[in-house]
């Protein structure tokens, strides 16, 4: 038996549970459930991320405490996942005293392992509202390209980052008013001095593939950026107890919430803490979305390496929800809060259709209104509800037959399926384990449906037959309700009551039921009707129109960008000699193509004046356009080795700057220069 511990990202207070956020507490308890019914102990723990700027503001604008805010949200969110069968063995809250004290714990190790300094950071201030404003709630004219109203930290036009400080005509966003520069000193910890544990531990198997992999690049050759951990007040969150006036940055406290829930928990079950978090008696297991991933792949295991706890056993990351291909929207009613989904449709549905379009890949998957009704209707009602529906009442008063009847191999074939089923779902990969199960749906349904048991009541000599096909059909359901308990609780539980025992190990879909009472059938799943998805897109867009708070559809409680890397540090000094080995030349790109194969590179004709012509693969597809690039002059490393690429042979290399992706920028000479012309 494993123990298992496992977490969601804690929903932030300022906001409702939406059907994005649903994509990842519902990929979560599938996993938990699963695991329960495989005979693991596996607990879930989870809480309400309670502190920062946002909350503050909020509560202030409505002119009541904190505390008086995030105890509302808090019941809110718990009876919205209540209401979706998520089911959390504790839920507490950042605001806590567990939470408190874990936090002088952490950061007490932090500082004796000194790795916290101090320094004054210049940012702007709100002289109305007298608050630092976070680069979020600042807006201007982007320093680079101009485009008005972007946000203090990157642009939505080009794409560029920078401090709020460069942003043109600046705007605070909770006053409105011109904000002023100020110093205060903040605290930072110093990742890099942990930058080769973390190195290798990004690399250890923890993380998904994708993960890895783009994470190698922050390493290489590279320092990690100091984190801010430290607010000025007023901040609502904890005081740092050895910095009066300081508070620690909301991130810092929202993970070590989890170990704070544990603690809670423990309190409440006379478990011990450690037993959980520390040694290798128990797994650890993070859920969460993919772009909170610095804070869960960096600074996490870096705070809980250095104060002694467990490192995660798997980081699982998921995509975000689009709908209908495209982001949720509120003025198209897709924003979806969870309450009101709830007031028009059948949570499981939902269950059932994440289930169904989630890999253990870091996808973004897509929610189809219409796809979802046919599917649920389909699969859910059509081919495993109806399989108990069409049987059970055949056999109220006989039960099932003594011994189990000769089903073709049906429930033997069913149960051999059972380990590769739950290898999907111990992967993730719970759109295959979907596809098994209903492949398995799909063979019991023609059973049922060649034997008729409708047809066969009608005949008194048959009793016998139609206690035995119903025994089978109703079996056959039973395997598939157990394979499927873990996305629906709900009908699993109904199932349950119909057989008399509960549903509640992975076993029982080895062993056909036989000579039981079936208890009188009551209907699990109504067929989802469109005009109940309508009605709920069209409340959605109500409440959006009365909704005045912004909220992002992942309503993440990041203030400033989150990326750990210093600046690019200069390479070593070199002489003019050096230097002079660089033959960089102006050419002219006569000729570029896409590489179809290829995600990044695009193919250069470049001249370098006259007949003088070079082959170059660049990797600027995702920033150029090939036909804007035709005609225009751009830097060669024109005595580069030729490398031979899987494509071809690149012949040289085209100076840019950018980091790569929509980052890129090529260099470009002033008007005159001609190809062929030597870089001095
Ligand atoms: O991004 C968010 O919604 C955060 N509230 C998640 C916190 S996860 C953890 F670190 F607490
Ligand atoms: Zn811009």
């Amino acid at each position: 038996m494993r123990r298992i511990l496992v977490t969601s990202a804690l929903p932030y207070a300022n906001g409702h549970i939406h059907i994005g956020h649903l994509v990842e507490y519902i990929q979560t308890d599938i996993w938990v459930r699963f695991q329960k019914l495989r005979g693991n102990r596996c607990i879930y723990l989870c809480a309400d991320d309670t502190h920062g700027t946002a909350i503050m503001i909020r509560a202030n604008q409505e002119k009541r405490a904190e505390t008086e805010l995030i105890a509302e949200m808090a019941e809110a969110h718990q009876q919205d996942f209540a209401g979706f069968s998520i089911r959390f063995d504790h839920y507490g809250s950042t605001n806590s005293e567990a939470n408190r004290s874990t936090c002088e714990q952490i950061w007490l190790a932090l500082r004796k392992a000194d790795m916290v300094v101090e320094r004054e950071i210049e940012q702007l201030y709100d002289t109305e509202k007298g608050i630092f404003l976070a680069d979020r709630m600042v807006r201007g004219n982007c320093p680079h390209c101009k485009s008005p109203d972007q946000p203090g930290d990157n642009c939505s036009n080009c794409g560029a980052t920078y401090s709020p400080k460069e942003l043109i005509n600046a705007i605070s966003t909770i006053s409105g008013t011109t904000p002023e520069s100020r110093c205060a000193s903040h605290l930072f910890v110093q990742v890099e001095k942990l930058h080769d544990f973390l190195e290798e531990w990004t690399q250890s198997g923890t993380l998904p593939k994708e993960s890895a992999n783009y994470l190698k690049n922050y390493f290489l050759n590279k320092e990690l950026k100091d984190w801010d951990i430290s607010r000025p007040a007023p901040y609502f969150g904890f005081e740092i107890p050895d910095s009066p006036g300081n508070y620690w940055y909301v991130w810092f406290d929202a993970p070590i919430g989890y170990i704070a829930a544990t603690l809670e928990w423990c309190e409440l079950t006379g478990e011990k803490t450690d037993a959980w978090w520390r040694g290798d008696n128990a797994e650890i297991h993070h859920f969460i979305g993919k772009d909170i991933q610095y804070f869960h792949t960096l600074f996490w295991p870096a705070m809980l390496k250095v104060a002694g706890y467990s490192l995660p056993e798997r980081i699982h990351i998921h995509g975000f929800l689009t709908v209908g291909g495209q982001k949720m929207a509120k003025s198209k009613g897709t924003f979806i809060r969870a309450a009101t989904y709830l007031r028009h449709l059948n949570p499981e549905a939902l269950r059932y259709y994440y289930a169904s379009r989630l890999s253990s890949k870091i996808e973004d998957i897509d929610l189809n209104l219409e796809d979802f009704t046919t599917k649920v209707n389909s699969d859910l009602v059509g081919k495993v509800i109806n399989l108990a529906s069409r049987s059970a009442k055949f056999v109220a008063d006989t039960g099932l037959s003594a011994s189990y009847p000769d089903d073709g191999g049906l429930f033997a074939a069913g149960a051999s399926e059972g380990e590769a089923i739950a290898a999907a779902y111990e992967a993730g990969d719970y759109s295959l384990a979907m596809r098994r199960i209903l492949e398995l749906a799909d063979r019991a349904n023609p059973y049922v449906e060649q034997n008729a048991p409708w047809e066969l009541r009608k005949d008194p000599s048959k009793a016998a037959e139609l206690q035995d096909v119903c025994s089978v059909a109703l079996n056959l359901f039973r395997q598939l309700v157990i394979y499927l308990a873990p996305v629906l609780p709900d009908i699993a539980e109904k199932a349950g009551e119909l057989f008399g025992e509960p549903l509640d190990s992975w076993e029982q879909a080895q062993q056909p039921l036989t000579g039981t009472k079936i208890s009188k059938f009551k209907h699990m799943m109504q067929r989802i009707d469109p005009k109940n998805v309508q009605a709920m897109t069209e409340e959605s867009k109500e409440e959006a129109a009365l909704d005045t708070t912004s909220q992002d559809p992942q309503s993440r409680n990041y203030e400033d960008s989150a990326a750990p890397l210093k600046e690019e540090p200069l390479e070593e000094e070199i002489n003019f000699e050096d230097f002079m080995k660089a033959d960089l030349r102006i050419a002219r790109v006569v000729e570029a193509k896409e590489v179809p194969e290829s995600r990044k590179l695009l193919q250069l004709t470049l001249s370098l004046g006259g007949d003088e012509r070079r082959n170059v693969f660049a990797g600027i597809k995702a920033a150029y356009d090939p036909v804007d690039l035709i005609g225009r002059l751009v830097v060669l490393a024109a005595n580069l080795a030729p490398r031979k690429m899987k494509f071809g042979v690149s012949e040289g290399m085209v100076i840019a700057s950018g980091g790569g992706g929509k980052e890129v920028f090529l260099l470009s000479p002033d008007e005159g220069a001609l190809p062929g012309q030597r870089l001095h």
